[in-house]
């Protein structure tokens, strides 16, 4: 069981030593960088960046396609904070795996969080390419981050977390650049291996649209520090079964790359300010 600490005496730590390399600012925004994402980062203005490696209590990802860096940059006039690259609670069986970094980036400021990862479509006419905000999730993994944590903050409201405003918002955006966006309902299977067709079957009559290996420890973890969440998904694949799909991790990579540009084009449009 993960020794979950409500004093954030790790992401002090970790802060503490950004600000003693020159490297700590203050941000507006997080942006969690999923599978064939990275990109949007190399884009930023005035940048400086750093290995997880080399962070004190930040984890180190495993997974090919995943990078492991802290960027610090400006987007379209935002101040963001990209953690580029995310650890999966398959690599160690651990939830909790991104908290200190989301604490780190709640403590420099952040008041919003927006999560992009790759999901396989539970829907025959949502096609691999596409892009959706994610409306609620299914956590029946049976874990959960908080886990482990002993004061009463652990008992976090999710009825709101995925933030209404936000996403109307980037409905609105969406439409203004001609991007098409759907929004759905986001299962969450621990992984690391792939759904099995009746698996596929049982989310999509439980009401979701969407399966993916990520993001739902993050939100769980970004409410409890109090961080407004925004999570978009490219699909990179039909669900196990679905039109005889049986998705692979090449595929998945491939196809969150080129489905990528949709989403940094959506970012990039959602973060430039507005008068609304
Ligand atoms: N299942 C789980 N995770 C995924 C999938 C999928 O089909 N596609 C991309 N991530």
């Amino acid at each position: 069981m993960n020794e979950l600490s409500a004093t954030p005496a790790e992401a002090e730590a970790a802060v503490a030593f950004l600000q003693s390399r020159g490297l700590a600012r203050t941000i507006d925004t997080a942006i969690v960088l999923g599978t064939g994402l990275g990109a949007l980062c190399e884009s930023a203005a005035d940048q400086t960046s750093l290995p997880y490696s080399e962070i004190p209590g930040f984890p180190r990802p495993g997974v090919s396609g995943h990078d492991g860096r802290l960027v610090f940059g400006a987007l379209e006039g935002s101040r963001v904070a990209f953690l580029n690259g995310r650890v999966h609670y398959y690599e160690q069986g651990d939830a909790a795996a991104m908290r200190v970094p989301l604490q780190v980036l709640a403590l420099l400021g952040a008041r919003t969080l927006i999560l992009t990862n790759s999901a396989g479509s539970l829907h025959s006419d949502w096609y691999p390419g596409s892009v959706v905000v994610i409306r609620d999730h299914i956590n029946l993994s049976g874990t959960n981050p908080l886990i482990g944590l002993q004061s009463d903050s652990r008992f976090v409201p999710m009825t709101d977390a995925y933030d209404e405003r936000l996403r109307k918002r980037l409905r609105t955006v969406a439409a203004a650049n001609g991007i098409s966006v759907r929004e759905g309902v986001y299962m969450w299977f621990c992984g690391p291996s792939f759904e099995t067709p009746a698996e596929i079957r049982m989310a999509r009559q439980l009401g979701a649209d969407l399966v993916g290996m990520s993001t739902v420890p993050e939100v769980i973890l970004a409410r409890w520090l109090g961080l407004r969440v925004m999570a978009l998904s490219v699909i990179t694949n039909f669900g196990a079964g679905i039109s005889g799909a049986s998705p692979t991790h090449a595929e998945t990579k491939e196809v969150a790359l080129s489905g990528s540009i949709g989403v940094r084009r959506l970012l990039r449009a959602f973060l430039r300010p507005s008068d609304d």
